[in-house]
């Protein structure tokens, strides 16, 4: 289902006190653009940050987060989910009035069961598929960008109007506010970060090392690759014309061999890889207790992974040629 301008009646959000945890890339764009919408009433909570002068430049009331997040109607949780778990238990739960309708950007925190929540809080899902700064920009220019809307918790029977007040206030039903999920949206974030790129990252570093042992040049290799831009074009047009239909683009010698080798590729342990994935790290929340752990703890190994990609061959290779000068 998909909601229009139409479907929402923007005086709902126009009416309560709304507050804002963080002011970062969503949070700037979302609060300035609920204030531009006639939201009158809003509040920013922040800690002691970079971020605090620039909500306060922007002429916003802004408080500690607890402070900000007691006499709300509305809580806009607008800060890294890898740290939502620990600054709502810490500063907000206790804080904030038992009946107040919080929104997420991403799926994340809520689908996970990262939050302890009232039973008689509301939940409800504005996610917008665009950056911040993208957010404010088509705000401003009267143009569209695509959202996901959503309610999961409905204690008062009122969530959906809310939420569409809200996907209204932030231009987020200009073009169309599609119906979906936080289980959705977080699950098909993250299985893209840890299923589909992770394949085709080691598709480009197989290749590399395929090619290089056959003792082709670096230069020669990469360009061919990715220093084109080849593979930026192709993505446009499949963004444009299809998925395959883009291949219409390429020779025919290119088209015969992309057709009958992905034809030949077959999927069975990829999608066995995708599977497992999925359920068993994604879907069952073991990934989330994992990471929201991690941070908590102070204890991942992204320093560590980051050091072994600069040791692969293909990082070693774009070295070489200048590439990281
Ligand atoms: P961000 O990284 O821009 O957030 C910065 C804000 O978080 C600042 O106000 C900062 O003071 C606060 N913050 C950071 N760490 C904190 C901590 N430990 N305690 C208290 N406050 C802390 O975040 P961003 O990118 O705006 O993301 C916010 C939400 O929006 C997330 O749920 C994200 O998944 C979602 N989202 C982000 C998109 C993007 O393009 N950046 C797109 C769509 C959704």
């Amino acid at each position: 289902k998909v909601y229009h301008d139409s479907d929402a009646d923007l005086s709902i959000i126009q009416n309560k006190r709304v507050t804002f945890v963080g002011f970062g890339n969503q949070g700037s764009a979302q609060a300035q653009n609920l204030r531009d919408s006639g939201v009158k009433n809003i509040i920013i909570g922040n800690r002691d940050d970079e971020y605090k002068p620039k909500a306060e430049a922007a002429k916003f009331n802004v408080k500690s987060i607890s402070e900000a997040v007691k006499d709300a109607e509305v809580i806009f949780l607008l800060i890294p989910d890898e740290v939502q778990h620990e600054v709502w238990k810490e500063q907000i739960k206790d804080n904030a009035p038992q009946d107040a309708v919080l929104v997420v950007a991403s799926g994340y925190a809520y689908a996970f069961d990262l939050l302890e929540l009232p039973a008689s809080m509301s939940v409800v899902m504005a996610a917008p598929r665009m950056i911040g700064p993208g957010v404010r920009d088509r705000f401003v220019a009267k143009e569209p960008y695509p959202c996901f809307v959503s309610v999961e918790k409905d204690p008062n029977s009122n969530a959906l109007p809310i939420v569409l007040s809200i996907a209204r206030a932030i231009g987020a039903t200009l073009g169309g506010a599609v119906e979906s999920s936080c289980r959705e949206e977080a699950g098909i974030d993250l299985f893209a970060e840890q299923a589909l790129w992770p394949a085709i990252n080691a598709c480009f570093r197989e290749a590399f090392n395929t090619l290089k042992a056959a003792g082709f040049s670096d230069e020669a290799i990469l360009h061919d690759m990715y220093l084109s831009k080849e593979p930026a074009e192709v993505f446009e047009r499949a963004a444009t014309v299809g998925f395959f239909r883009q291949l219409k683009f390429h020779s025919p010698t290119s088209q015969f061999g992309q057709l009958r080798g992905t034809k030949n590729n077959d999927g069975t342990a990829l999608r066995a890889k995708f599977e497992k994935v999925l359920h068993e790290d994604i879907l069952s929340g073991e990934f989330a207790k994992f990471w929201s752990g991690a941070f908590t703890s102070g204890s991942s190994d992204l320093e560590q992974l980051w050091k072994e990609s600069e040791d692969e061959p293909i990082s070693q290779a774009e070295k070489r040629i200048g590439l990281h000068d």
